[in-house]
């Protein structure tokens, strides 16, 4: 059986037995098979990152690391990179051990070629990369933009691919920084809909008066203020898609109106008696645990059920470690352009710093931290150091617009709750909303109005 795919799946293999190691990387690149062959798991371990193999074969007893020490450690890194452990006949107690520990298979030396191919076929199709290789012909413009050289991302990247060509709504559910907006706007490009706009919203930023009537519209004198009609952002953007940012931050008087542009393709705008017929793909964005939300009354369940009909995951950065010297890379490069400078680059030992960093910010502080070295060096090649004091750099003191915003809401209730000694009434009517939606915000920042009252009477 011979493979004809233009990129051939790449084997890692390590065996410190070299005949055996030539024999059986010949035998894999004759079936099609891109082989690199190492010699200890030391050595594997360095080629791992830099060759992105899509199984790793692994001798057991090896001198120096093993291969379930090997193992162990890719498993760490590399969530869904398939491991087959090879072990010499009398070992097969480890070997049960190594299969429990999810090992995805073992096989007893000596082997016949043909189980050892067979066993590479079904890893890959078991991980998730078989599909990769029969599409890596495909157009990848739409996803261009997107970097990265983990498993977990292709997996990912590929379950995009097929919900973006579909008309589903698409949830995109991850951790602050990790790169939804611009998954949003790689399905955008994706879709059919790639040659009509991609519009933004997001929904924590407009307080909520507002928030309607820039999504679904209004007519001239539909209320105070309202000098002239507006069509909205759904009307707007007919044809395309609208990508709802902070999804969970949508009040349930919108979200009402959300579900039935998503059930009937339709908006009313505010002060009109007729719905206008729209044509929109909805992708939306949170990292809120929206089921909890749900529970709590803060969410309407059939609007999550018609937001999530895909579900989509963008691993943290720390799960994806592999993406990070590429990224970085790719983000020095783009600084220079910016900045018209030469090529700027990070020593070998600041870039295992920026590898091991635990990034609670994701990739956007991957990318606060590349420009302030970039920024801070005088010389081409960033050092370790520079690396060591950015990273100390406390994310809060730059926060997000959002953090900034949510901080400034929340310094705000207090002050007013403090001012008015929890009057919610007398609060409420300072801050131009009505009592209900007050007791919301005051609940989204989870402070009592009674804890006021308490502090003034003691
Ligand atoms: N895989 C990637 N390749 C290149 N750039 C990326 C990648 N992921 C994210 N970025 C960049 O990192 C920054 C943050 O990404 P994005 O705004 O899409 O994240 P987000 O999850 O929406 O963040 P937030 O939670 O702060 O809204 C952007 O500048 C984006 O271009
Ligand atoms: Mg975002």
């Amino acid at each position: 059986m011979t493979r004809n795919e233009a990129k051939p799946p790449k084997i890692l293999l390590v065996d410190d037995d070299e005949d055996l190691l030539h024999l059986i990387t010949v035998r894999l690149k004759a079936n099609g098979y891109d082989v690199n062959a190492c010699s200890s798991a030391e050595d594997a371990l360095k080629n791992l990152a830099v060759y992105r193999p899509h199984i790793v074969v692994t001798d057991l007893k090896m001198s120096g690391m093993d291969g379930m020490s090997l193992y162990e450690i890719i498993q760490q890194q590399y969530l869904n990179l398939p491991v087959i452990i090879l072990t010499a006949h009398g070992t097969i107690p480890d070997a049960v051990t190594a299969t429990r520990q999810g090992v995805f298979e073992y096989l007893t030396k000596p082997f016949d070629g043909n189980i050892l191919l067979n066993m590479l076929e079904k890893a890959l199709k078991h991980s998730g990369t078989a599909g990769p290789y029969e599409n890596k012909s495909d157009d990848r413009e739409w996803s261009s933009e997107v970097i990265y050289r983990s498993p977990v991302m292709e997996a990912l990247l590929q379950q995009t691919k097929a919900a973006a060509v579909t008309n589903v709504s698409i949830l995109i559910q991850s951790q602050t920084g990790t790169g939804k907006e611009l998954l949003a706007r790689a399905i955008h490009k994706a879709s059919d809909r790639r040659d009509n706009s991609f519009m933004a919203f997001n929904c924590s930023a407009i307080p909520e008066p507002l928030l309607e009537s820039e999504l679904f519209g209004h007519s001239k004198g539909a209320f105070t203020g309202a000098t002239r009609a507006h069509s909205g952002l759904f009307q707007a953007a007919t044809g395309g898609t609208v990508f709802l940012d902070e999804i969970g931050d949508m009040p349930l008087a919108a979200q009402a109106k959300l579900l039935r542009v998503l059930e009937q393709q339709e908006v009313r705008p505010l002060g009109f008696t007729q719905s206008i017929p729209v044509d929109i793909r909805i992708i939306s964005a949170t990292h809120h645990d929206l089921l909890k939300d749900v529970e709590e009354g803060a969410f309407r369940e059939d609007l999550l059920y018609r937001l999530n009909v895909v579900t989509l995951e963008l691993p943290p950065l720390s799960q994806r470690r592999e993406d990070i010297p590429l990224l970085a890379t790719y983000f020095c490069g783009r600084f220079a352009d910016k900045h018209a400078r030469s090529t700027i680059k990070f020593a070998p030992e600041a870039m295992e710093l920026l590898v091991s960093a635990p990034w609670p910010g994701n990739i956007r502080q991957l990318q606060n931290v590349v420009e302030q070295c970039a920024v801070l060096s005088g010389v081409p090649v960033i050092s370790r150091k520079l690396v060591e004091r950015a990273l100390r750099f406390k994310p809060d003191k730059l926060l997000s617009l959002n953090e900034a915003r949510d901080k400034f809401e929340h310094d705000y209730l207090v002050r007013l709750l403090n001012l008015t000694e929890g009057n919610i009434a007398l609060a409420a009517r300072l801050s131009q909303r009505n009592r209900s939606e007050f007791y919301k915000l005051l609940r989204r920042h989870g402070l009592e109005p009674e804890h006021f009252r308490n502090n003034t009477s003691e």
